[in-house]
């Protein structure tokens, strides 16, 4: 009775570790994949490393944002809205209507889900 409430228990157990394993490889692939349209559709402005010093940058009026500080920046709205607005065109709060190109038209959902997790992902 014992060992079978042992190896239900150790059944169990990995089960959720294989699941928590796919979740997490799940969320790794949105992660990669957002690098990949992060490289395709905003690089140029906020660089490779995501801090605003794209090759474009100097030619703009406004610096473009700092990307790994979204968080710090404002802890207080999330950075799915952040990407979401900054994507649609939806510039309150920022500095400018003009530098940042509006890409919702552009954009799957899908696609700005995979960009707000590689942004999640690498903020300070
Ligand atoms: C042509 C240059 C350019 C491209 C391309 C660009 N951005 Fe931006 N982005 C800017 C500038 C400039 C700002 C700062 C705007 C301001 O402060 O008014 C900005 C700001 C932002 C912000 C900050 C919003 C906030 O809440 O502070 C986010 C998020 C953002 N961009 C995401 C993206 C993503 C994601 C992409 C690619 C899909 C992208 N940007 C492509 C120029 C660009």
């Amino acid at each position: 009775m014992k060992t079978t409430t042992l190896v239900s228990t150790a059944l169990l157990l990995a089960f959720a570790v294989q699941g928590t394993a796919s979740a997490a490889s799940a969320k790794e692939e949105a992660i990669q994949k957002g690098y990949e349209h992060y490289k395709i559709f905003c690089i140029n402005c906020h660089g490779k490393n995501a801090d605003g010093k794209g090759p474009l940058a100097a030619t703009m009026k406004i610096t473009p944002a700092d990307l790994r500080l979204l968080k710090q920046s404002d802890p207080d709205t999330c950075i799915a809205e952040r990407v979401l607005k900054a994507v649609s065109g939806v510039h309150d709060g920022m500095q400018t209507k003009a530098d940042m190109p509006t890409f919702s038209g552009n954009l799957e959902s899908i696609t700005i889900y995979e960009l707000t997790q590689f942004l999640k992902a690498i903020q300070k």
